[in-house]
């Protein structure tokens, strides 16, 4: 359909899939109209209806005002615009009016123009398969001198349903915290100005009903798909939005400055994705995790068991100690050897060696030849840890490039970690980290790198003192996107001190992301909850630590340690040089068991049950086809109920049946109880047999837990007995 001036009366525009829909008004000369955005309305959703406009009230315009898919100012919106941006302080754009649209298939193109600006701004939605709506912006300076683009926001209407919101916070080690609070009047912004998507970025900001849950409710959520400043927001004002009752959305957070468009420029802002669901945060997951899933690039082959070095030697890099730790990783069966920090010049520590990309001679005279051949030889992948964007004051590359550091000519950035951070935009700094990074893929035949990040970029301005964090967060994208073109099968992890650059622009460039540099299993299962909830688990790095955590000091049970890590992209990240035979064993059977349920874990839907005890969680995977699932149930704390009663088991078809066993491989759970609930011996045993409906809608009878511990249980479907 294209629409111009005067297109046919009656004609809404209408994207449907994945039980979602979509219906715009594209009439007339106002920018088109977002009527309806959640639940799948049909192909010819009533006009009538959708199209009903709100009551005229006193001190308010004339006419009831629409909410735009720009929303101005002058349209009668008084929160936060669509477009901010300006000409010298002048020429502001006021009053856009649409001047094309364009509507095939599942996508929706629209541009609009304020010729008193010479501001022209096209919109593009895109209703992916799964159900998740995808939109971006696209300003071009129509006018002659050069137009600052303030800010571009996409936002879409949140209904009067729409009480309650949640997002995450954050810090290092403890990513992913959620919080949960009434959506009130005003703004509720979440601005991040750390260089990258950071330790606090929420991952999804959701609005919902009253209540809702991982399995209730409806829900509305956004994320904005960019690794640099970007700001999401909830918004609720008296007047309403048109029909609406608020906005939801977001999108870069532009310094001022930062976007100076000459004659003809364009800007693109981030995709902002924008994903419903009827039965709470798991519909969204579910949508999520089937858009993630069917990109071309998203990982295919059985997500290798690593073996990353980190917190087994730290910077004690030394061949044979690293050559032990390869043949104790291969025996338990690992997959992938990952060489972490400490192997290039100077860096025996955290003070120096950044920037120096090269082997340090005086650690591997032969390179990592030896290594490499060695770990190789054991069956194993490798990997190599970096930081490209970072460079250490005590290196090579910063006494000979001081001008390559990021920050004003004239003063120095404040270290972190003793660390600047490089201008990536800056062509020389780009080519030395893509001839070096290339390099080192080459000579080694790298399997992947683990790309890492460990501080904020604070004094985000160029040389020239213009605003910096646009311009490197895009050169740092066509940095991984020129090394993967010339490494097509090269695996990259998006770590930043952990999970501080987890956004789903990064995920454009990474076949994964280091979660949370915690590998305590009490703090991670919250961790992997709530970064799960927009990441299915093969993209969640997670790894099996040492009994003692390096972040918390707690020490945990080898059972949790693996319960928890099982429920990612698994690997290990402990001396396993210092086992004894035992955890060795235990090890190598967690090993087997994630091997075996690997094409479940990473192609399952993801399923949380809302317990009321909220010292355990339950938790685990269906396959699509519910012919399976594993579930997971973990305590945390110790509950004030002596035992927990029945539970009820989330996700199952509730009209198959289904074996129930439990999976001890990865350890038993510790009970304090005297004696077990009556079903467990069987299921420890040949399995117990009961219908989904059963356990979906009366639950089983849990037994006492100890904290700090869990198990897991398998389910089968079985073909129904015939009743006579
Ligand atoms: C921070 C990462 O998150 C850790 O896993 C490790 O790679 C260190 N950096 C190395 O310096």
């Amino acid at each position: 359909m294209n629409v111009a001036a005067e297109p046919a009366e009656g004609d809404l525009v209408v994207l449907r899939a994945g039980g979602t829909s979509v219906v715009l008004d594209a009439r007339g000369a106002a920018v088109p109209r977002v009527l309806h955005w959640g639940a799948d309305l049909g192909a010819h959703p009533d006009p009538g209806v959708l199209t009903a406009a709100p009551a005229v009230t006193p001190h308010a315009p004339d006419q009831p005002w629409p909410l735009t898919l720009v929303p101005m100012r002058a349209d009668a919106w008084s929160g936060s615009p669509g477009l901010e941006a300006h000409r010298s302080g002048k020429s502001a754009p006021t009053i856009l009016r649409q001047v094309a649209t364009t509507h095939e298939a599942n996508r929706l193109l629209t541009s609009s123009l304020d010729n008193a600006s010479g501001t022209e701004v096209a919109v593009e939605l895109f209703l992916e398969p799964s159900g998740v709506l995808r939109a971006r912006a696209t300003v071009t300076n129509r006018g002659h001198d050069v137009l600052e683009i303030a800010a571009v926001r996409l936002l879409m209407p949140l209904p009067h349903q729409a009480t309650e919101l949640l997002d995450q916070t954050g810090r290092w080690a403890r990513e992913a915290s959620a919080q949960r609070l009434p959506i009130a009047y005003g703004t509720h912004r979440r601005a991040s100005r750390r260089g990258k998507s950071g330790h606090d970025g929420p991952l999804l900001l959701v609005a919902g009903e009253r209540d809702f849950g991982f399995r209730k409710g409806s829900v509305w959520a956004t994320h904005v798909a960019w690794s640099g400043d970007r700001e999401h927001l909830v918004e609720r004002l008296p007047d309403g939005a048109g029909p609406h009752a608020g906005v939801l959305g977001g999108g870069e957070l532009l310094a001022a400055g930062e976007v100076r468009l000459e004659a003809g420029g364009t800007y693109s802002s981030p995709w902002v994705h924008f994903v419903w669901s009827d039965d709470g945060l798991d519909g969204l997951s579910r949508r999520l995790h089937q858009m993630l899933r069917a990109r071309p690039h998203h990982p295919m082959s059985p997500r290798p068991v690593v073996l990353n070095t980190w917190e087994a030697v730290y910077f004690d890099h030394d061949l044979s100690r690293l050559t032990a730790l390869a043949v104790r990783a291969a025996e338990v069966g690992a997959e992938r050897y990952v060489l972490d920090d400490g192997w290039f010049l100077g860096r025996r520590n955290d003070r120096a060696g950044l920037g120096d990309w090269t082997v340090d001679p005086e650690v591997w005279p032969h390179g990592l030849h030896p290594l490499v051949d060695h770990v190789r030889g054991l069956g194993l992948q490798f990997g190599l840890w970096v930081e490209p964007e970072m460079v250490n004051p005590d290196s090579v590359l910063a006494r000979e490039h001081p001008d390559w550091v990021l920050g004003p000519a004239a003063n120095a950035p404040a270290e972190w970690r003793h660390q600047h951070v490089l201008d990536v935009a800056r062509p020389e700094v780009f080519d030395y980290l893509l001839e070096r990074l290339d390099a080192l893929v080459t000579e080694y035949r790298l399997d992947s790198l683990k790309w890492d990040h460990n501080r904020d970029v604070l004094a985000a301005v160029r040389a020239d003192g213009s605003p910096a964090i646009h311009q490197q967060t895009s050169a740092v994208y066509r940095l991984l996107a020129a090394l993967r073109a010339r490494h097509p099968t090269l695996e990259i992890e998006s770590c930043a001190a952990g999970g501080g650059r987890i956004d789903l622009g990064i995920l454009e460039h990474a076949d994964r992301v280091w979660t949370s540099d915690t590998n305590d299993p009490i703090e991670r299962q919250a961790i992997q909850r709530w970064t799960g909830v927009l990441l299915p688990p093969e993209l969640m790095g997670a790894h099996v630590g040492a009994p003692v955590s390096h972040t918390t000091g707690r020490e945990t049970d080898l059972t949790m340690r693996g319960l928890t890590a099982l429920f990612g992209h698994a690997g290990i990240e402990w001396d396993l040089t210092t086992l004894t035979s035992e955890e060795r064993r235990q090890l190598s059977s967690w090993v087997g068991l994630y091997r075996e349920l690997r094409p479940l874990l990473h192609s399952g839907d993801v399923t949380r049950a809302d317990l009321t005890d909220p010292g355990a969680l339950l938790h685990g995977v269906v396959a699509s086809d519910t012919s399976e699932a594993l579930l997971a149930y973990v305590r945390l704390a110790t509950s004030p109920d002596a035992q927990p009663g029945r539970v009820q088991l989330p996700g199952l078809d509730r009209d198959r049946d289904y074996r129930v066993r439990l999976r001890l491989e990865a350890g038993a759970p510790r009970l304090v109880e005297i004696l077990p609930p009556s079903w467990w011996d069987a299921a420890i045993g040949d399995g117990l047999m009961a219908s989904g409906k059963a356990l979906g809608v009366v639950g089983l009878p849990f037994p006492v837990v100890a904290p700090g511990s869990g198990f897991l249980l398998h389910l089968t479907a079985v073909q129904p007995v015939a009743t006579p």
